[in-house]
């Protein structure tokens, strides 16, 4: 029997969860769910909407909440990690401060992205030892973002962590639905950073253990569906060959994004009014499963993925494949081994094992390497702080590059996030 941490637990995703422990009840049997919250007014709502979808489906899992991370690691098999420091309001600002330095404003991606692994790397670190001191042997799978970022502190300081993503679970979801098959049968040659990934394959796989290449197919056959996911030009599908995600959007379409935003709502403020909406909804004692409101987050089916990893994680079910960030350890030759990539991997009972890629075009590798530079500059700069590390991973960063740009950014990200700065 299976006890799970989920810290964040108030977050709305969290219902996504049971729905998942309901549906994976078999090879996942998880008979304690431990929601850690700081805001006890929203995990108790959280937490009732999550017991009555598990109640609804007949499982057997109670949950329960708390605030003391110690308790809730202490015989947890895994801890999730879903936090986000600061709420949304913090996220609007990352949003916003960059622009007015002609950056785009994004949660993980530039300025934004480097703001929030500032906040979140140290608090996160903090949890994670806690974990450790009362249970080294639990599994930490972070959703927090940056996800490549946080989990590259994670195993540098030695813990036992897997970073967790949506993007690659919604292509496997949109290439099945395109072309008539389960999204299990989808294979992927999943290559790059978190949100900064492409898709050098696809496969359809076979009982029979043959497999049927079908990037070709989707790319001529169903390019607007791509460009529909992606927001990507048509041509540029075409000519490269590769899907990229929809992250490459904020690089390749970076100024074009910069002059829209100025008359958009930022995706914060967006955001806020569906998680107050989505509380109102939770806290509505007959509700039993998740409100189809919920699928208008970015992270939609992120449950899927979680549910799936840690079944194959913990479970005495079969290996099987997953799209997980880990170390390179040479799967990208071009990267160093402690760089933190997202690739697909066998996934079977304590061990996580990368598949070998194909390698990767030039376009790609290019700014790959170039973003995984800024990532190692990102987490030293927000592991020791100080102003002259902001501005070298800003530099670093292939949206920014300039100094006099990398110098304005870091004194807006310093002065919009001194609360959580304790260097600033
Ligand atoms: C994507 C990403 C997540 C991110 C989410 C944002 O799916 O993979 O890492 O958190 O979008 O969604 P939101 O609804 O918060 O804009
Ligand atoms: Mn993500």
């Amino acid at each position: 029997r299976i006890r799970l941490a989920v810290v964040g637990g108030g977050s709305t995703y969290t219902p996504e969860l049971a729905d998942g422990i309901a549906r994976l009840g078999k090879t996942l049997p998880v008979e304690e769910l431990v929601l850690v919250d700081p805001d006890p007014a929203r995990i108790e709502v959280v937490a009732g909407l999550t017991s009555r979808i598990l109640a609804a489906a007949g499982s057997t899992c109670h949950v329960t909440t708390t605030a003391d991370i110690s308790a809730a690691a202490e015989g947890a098999d895994a801890v999730l990690v879903q936090l986000r420091v600061g709420g949304q309001a913090a996220r609007g600002r990352d949003e916003s401060w960059p622009l007015e330095c002609g950056c785009i404003g994004q949660e993980t991606t530039g300025a934004g992205g480097l703001a929030k692994a500032l906040r979140t790397i140290p608090i996160v670190l903090d949890i994670a030892r806690q974990v450790r001191a009362v249970n080294p042997d639990a599994w930490i799978v972070d959703f927090t973002n940056p996800v490549g970022m946080v989990t590259r502190a994670l195993l540098d300081d030695g813990h036992r962590a897997v970073g967790l993503c949506n993007v690659a679970i919604g292509f496997e979801r949109l290439f099945a639905s395109l072309l008539g098959v389960e999204p299990e049968r989808i294979e992927l040659d999943h290559a790059g950073l978190n949100h900064l990934s492409w898709e050098l394959g696809a496969r359809i796989r076979h009982d029979d253990g043959t497999a049927t290449d079908v990037l070709d197919r989707l790319i001529d056959a169903h390019g607007h569906a791509l460009v529909e996911e992606t927001e990507l030009p048509l041509p540029l599908l075409h000519s490269e060959r590769v899907i990229p995600s929809y992250y490459l959007r904020y690089y390749f379409q970076h100024d074009e994004l910069v002059s829209l935003a100025a008359d958009r709502p930022s995706r914060a403020a967006q955001v806020a009014a569906l998680e107050a909406e989505l509380l109102e909804l939770y806290a509505d004692p007959a509700l039993d499963r998740t409100p189809p409101q919920l699928r208008g987050r970015g992270g939609a089916y992120y449950s899927d993925a979680a549910v799936g990893l840690l079944a194959s994680l913990l479970g005495s079910g079969t290996a099987r494949d997953h799209i997980v960030n880990v170390r390179n350890r040479g799967i990208l030759p071009f990267l160093d081994d402690e760089a933190v990539i997202e690739v697909r991997a066998k996934v079977g009972p304590d061990s996580i094992i990368p598949h070998p890629l194909p390698v990767p075009p030039p376009l790609v590798s290019g700014l790959v390497a170039h973003v995984a530079r800024y990532e190692q500059l990102g987490v030293e700069a927000a592991l020791h702080g100080g102003r002259d590390r902001v501005v070298r991973a800003l530099l670093a960063h292939p949206l920014v590059g300039q100094y006099a740009t990398a110098q304005a950014l870091a004194d807006r990200l310093i002065a919009e996030n001194k609360e959580w700065l304790p260097w600033a």
